[in-house]
């Protein structure tokens, strides 16, 4: 049997229900990356840190188990993949888990707390991951007494659903370690990102928050509402980015033009450091968004409500086009016509 942190040069040699997994914090992605484990047959301990997740955790693990198999991602009932789950608040039943992933909030006193309890259960060869958003993994592996063995897993929610997930070294993780969660990932059904060097915000967020930074830039100084930026934003990139990343597209759609616009375009970006007033004025004022009817747009109560339900249905549809769609989806169609000429070869 592969050792945890082995790395082989193609698929992995084990099998998930092979893999003990525990997940620590179940609250909105604890509960979906759950999910996403139990679905790709990992057998899964769910630990709650807080009392109020062992009321919550089950009934939104099992919604999403249902929802799946209506959306035909799994053929099985939920309760098939109960059998496989344990939720406890008792950390010593990570004992046996191989992987660990931590998901509570983003805060480094309670993440350095969880870390403890979980580095005094588990055996010297597990590996320990943490979803933080903005953490660097270099700081949080500072808290832990193997930090070659602590990485970063960022997932996205609804994590049983999106393709995406980044494995984030820190200054002093092996990499091995992480080529080995990279391709275990593939079980969950990701197309994974490997962060080599750790850096604050990782990729994703990096990318993204260079876009946010300019959405406010646009709305704060008049050139146009919100509503306008977000229109732009869903008909532009949000037109071809399930097919392609950025580089792809500046191939698909011409490379020299992108070299003649950023010349002139890129010293007029915003370079701004502090928080925009704009969302700093929501927040000071108790807006979260659709959770709560209040953020960059005003909701009515049922509003907010098919909001959040028409991003989960949503959820599903892209993920279907997004198969359909993968990485390697040229790679694939040459090998389909190489197959086609050889049959017809005489
Ligand atoms: N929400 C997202 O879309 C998203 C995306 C990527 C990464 N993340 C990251 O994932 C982590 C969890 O985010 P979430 O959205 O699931 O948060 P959440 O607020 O839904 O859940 C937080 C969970 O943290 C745990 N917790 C709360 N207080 C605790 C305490 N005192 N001690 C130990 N555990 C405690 C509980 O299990 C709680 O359910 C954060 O680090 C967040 O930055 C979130």
């Amino acid at each position: 049997m592969m050792e945890t942190g082995e790395s082989t040069a193609g698929q992995p040699a084990e099998t998930p229900a092979q893999i003990p997994v525990g997940v620590v914090g179940l609250g909105l992605m604890g509960c979906s990356i759950t999910t996403c484990l139990l679905m790709a047959g990992h057998p899964v301990v769910a630990v709650a840190p807080i009392p109020a997740d062992m009321q919550t955790a089950l009934p939104r693990i099992g919604e999403h188990l249902t929802k799946s198999r209506e959306q035909g991602l799994v053929t099985e009932s939920p309760d098939h993949y109960f059998n496989n789950l344990t939720l406890t608040e008792d950390y010593g039943r990570l004992g046996n888990c191989r992987l660990v992933i931590e998901c509570t909030l983003e805060n480094l006193d309670i993440k350095r707390t969880v870390y403890r309890k979980i580095e005094a259960v588990v055996a010297d060869d597990a590996l320990m991951t943490s979803n933080t958003s903005a953490i660097p993994i270099s700081i949080l592996q500072q808290e832990t007494s193997r930090p070659e063995r602590f990485l970063g897993l960022h997932w996205a929610e609804p994590s049983h659903t999106t393709r995406f997930l980044e494995v984030i070294c820190g200054d002093r993780t092996d990499l091995r370690h992480a080529e080995w969660l990279y391709e275990i990932s593939h079980f969950w059904n990701k197309e994974p990102t490997l962060v080599r060097k750790d850096i604050r915000g990782f990729i994703s967020n990096r990318l993204m928050y260079a876009m946010y930074r300019e959405a406010f830039y646009l709305v704060e100084n008049g050139y146009a509402t919100v509503e306008d930026v977000d229109r732009a934003c869903r008909n532009n990139a949000g037109y071809w980015m399930t097919l392609v990343g950025l580089f792809r597209w500046m191939d698909l759609t011409g490379v020299p033009a992108y070299h003649t616009v950023l010349t002139d375009l890129f010293p007029t970006l915003s370079n701004r450091t502090d928080v925009p007033p704009l969302i700093d004025d929501i927040v000071k004022a108790g807006g979260k968004g659709v959770l709560n009817a209040h953020g960059f747009y005003e909701y009515t109560e049922e509003e907010a409500r098919l909001w959040r339900e028409t991003f989960e249905e949503f959820s599903y549809e892209i993920r279907r086009l997004a198969l359909k769609y993968p990485a390697d989806v040229v790679k694939k169609k040459l090998a389909a016509n190489a197959g086609d000429k050889t049959e017809t070869q005489p």
